[in-house]
């Protein structure tokens, strides 16, 4: 696959641009710094855009292709822009036994985001993962980075889904109005 074609859907702005080429030649001189600047370009934007594996490229020699084969190659990278919030539902059988699914089934319906995607709002992407070494707490959530264990119990995920749900509201009023305290 060619990955200029499938993946310059998403025009960058300029503090993304920048960031690239920051990191880009930070890591420039390093021993294999492909993967180095992957990682803190996924860290930076969430994503790896055309235009980063394009500069990784130009500055080491890789060519594009390879780049794109790296990223493609561990689940860590992502060639889409992920929602604000990001929802991680392990599916390793631990979590699969004790509920993982229907921890899919309410972020999904609460989110309208659909599984391995990311909400049309931008607001939610959620992705089922394999087993992250926390199986006894089964079943288990990510949410934006903090686990949340034994998550079907007390419907722990839907209440975390809510807050954030309940914060964006708020946030989206106060721009809205203008009312600073909202944000606070
Ligand atoms: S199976 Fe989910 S944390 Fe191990």
């Amino acid at each position: 696959m060619d990955p200029k074609k499938s993946l310059q859907n998403h025009p960058l702005n300029a503090a993304a641009k920048k960031a690239i080429a920051d990191i880009v030649a930070s890591h420039k001189d390093e021993r294999g710094p492909v993967i180095v600047m992957l990682h803190d370009i996924q860290e930076k934007l969430g994503y790896i855009p055309y235009e980063a594996m394009k500069a990784i490229s130009d500055a080491t020699g890789v060519s594009t292709a390879e780049v794109y084969g790296v990223v493609m190659f561990y689940a860590q990278f992502t060639t889409q822009p992920k929602g604000k919030h990001v929802i991680n539902i392990c599916l390793g059988t631990a979590c699969y036994v004790k509920g993982g699914q229907k921890l899919i089934d309410q972020a999904t319906e609460m989110t309208g985001c659909p599984l391995n995607g990311t909400s049309p709002d931008g607001m939610f992407s959620i992705d089922a993962t394999r087993c992250i070494g926390a199986c006894g707490l089964a079943p288990v959530a990510t949410v934006d980075g903090n686990v949340i264990g034994d998550a079907t119990n007390g419907n722990k995920l839907i209440k975390a889904i809510k807050m954030i749900q309940e914060d964006e509201s708020k946030l989206a009023a106060a721009g809205a109005s203008g009312d600073p305290s909202a944000n606070a």
